[in-house]
């Protein structure tokens, strides 16, 4: 990360007002996407991963939420403090975001075609026939076949892995440079996810967009992403490169598995042989904290966020060779 950052969290506290009371849902969350850097975020339900992407872009109503305190920083403008103008010049031009959904994130009442043209005017003002043209090469280039009957298609008209490489053409539409990707393949078969996965991959890496990637799948992480920050309860509880010098093996917390892995063979520090490892019983685990619960050792202690650290090094397998 050698440029400014694109993306820069600083302490960042966010709560909702309800009717039973204030509910914490970040506190000092601190996070940086460097220039065409992919970022992976994870964590368990509820931590606070979605919440987090939503603010950057300030997706959250003013009204349903209270700013506790922090910043948050997109190619240098300061978010909290934008109007409502900025917000709109920085949405889909600057940066843009991929739901988990495609079919809730599409308007089912317009083509297609309709749909990308009209990001492509708004931000890039083009006129019909040049939008059309770039629609078509855009779908073209997410491997999409037939891309002109696919434009005049409704979204209930194509399957879900389709609706998912529209909207990830459409996020690419005006180059942006931080692009957001709320859990965008979780609703694929797994051929799907990995042909989509790979796309979106290969344009960010040839536009040299930075990637904000939120995910359950630590798989996905250790392939795709340079770096991961683990979340907790609305916390970040830890972040470090996913390519180490164990190379890749384990993904998490390099301060204390790589230097392990450097000075023992890298495979034996991270794979235990013996005595082999169990996971834990699922009955034993308690529930997710609540979110108007703060963290403390004690809530903490039963669903520890090396959990997760644990899961990877059940999860990602080592290639074979
Ligand atoms: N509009 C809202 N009003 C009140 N609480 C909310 C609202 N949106 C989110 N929350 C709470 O904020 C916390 C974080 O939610 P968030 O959606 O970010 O979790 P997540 O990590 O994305 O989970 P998942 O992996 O299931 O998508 C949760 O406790 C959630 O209930
Ligand atoms: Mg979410």
């Amino acid at each position: 990360m050698t440029d400014a950052p694109v993306l820069e969290v600083e302490d960042l506290s966010l709560s909702f007002p309800t009717w039973r009371g204030v509910a914490p849902a970040l506190r000092d969350v601190s996070l940086k996407v460097g220039t065409g850097e992919i970022v992976g975020l994870v964590g368990e339900s509820g931590s606070g991963k979605s919440v987090t992407a939503m603010s950057v872009l300030r997706l959250i109503p003013r009204e349903a939420v209270r700013v506790g305190g922090g910043s948050i920083l997109l190619l240098g403008r300061d978010v909290l403090t934008a109007t409502e103008a900025e917000l709109a010049d920085l949405r889909g031009r600057l940066a843009s975001m991929v739901f988990q959904e495609p079919m809730t994130a599409l308007n089912p009442t317009m083509t297609i075609g309709r749909q990308i043209t009209q990001v492509l005017q708004r931000h890039e003002r083009l006129s019909d026939v040049a939008a059309e043209a770039r629609a078509q090469t855009l779908l073209t280039e997410m491997q999409v076949q037939d891309a002109p009957r696919v434009l005049r298609s409704h979204p209930f008209e194509l399957s879900g892995g389709l609706r998912q490489r529209v909207l990830i053409a459409m996020a690419f539409a005006c180059n942006p440079r931080l692009l957001i990707a709320d859990e965008p393949t979780t609703a694929l078969d797994v051929t799907v996810q990995a042909q989509v996965l790979a796309l979106l991959r290969e344009r960010a890496r040839e536009r040299g967009t930075s990637v904000l990637f939120i995910t359950h799948d630590l798989a996905v992480v250790a392939e795709l992403c340079d770096r991961v920050y683990v979340m907790y309860a609305g916390r970040i509880v830890e972040h470090g490169a996913t390519q180490g010098s164990c190379g890749g093996r384990c993904i998490l917390t390099p301060r204390r598995c790589c230097a392990r892995c450097r000075s023992r063979d890298s495979r034996a520090a991270c794979w235990p042989r013996s005595p082999a490892p169990q996971p834990p019983p699922r009955t034993a685990r308690p529930p997710v904290p609540s979110a108007r619960a703060a963290p403390t050792p004690t809530t903490a202690a039963p669903r520890c966020h090396l959990s997760y650290r644990h899961a990877a090094i059940w999860h990602v397998r080592p290639r074979a060779g």
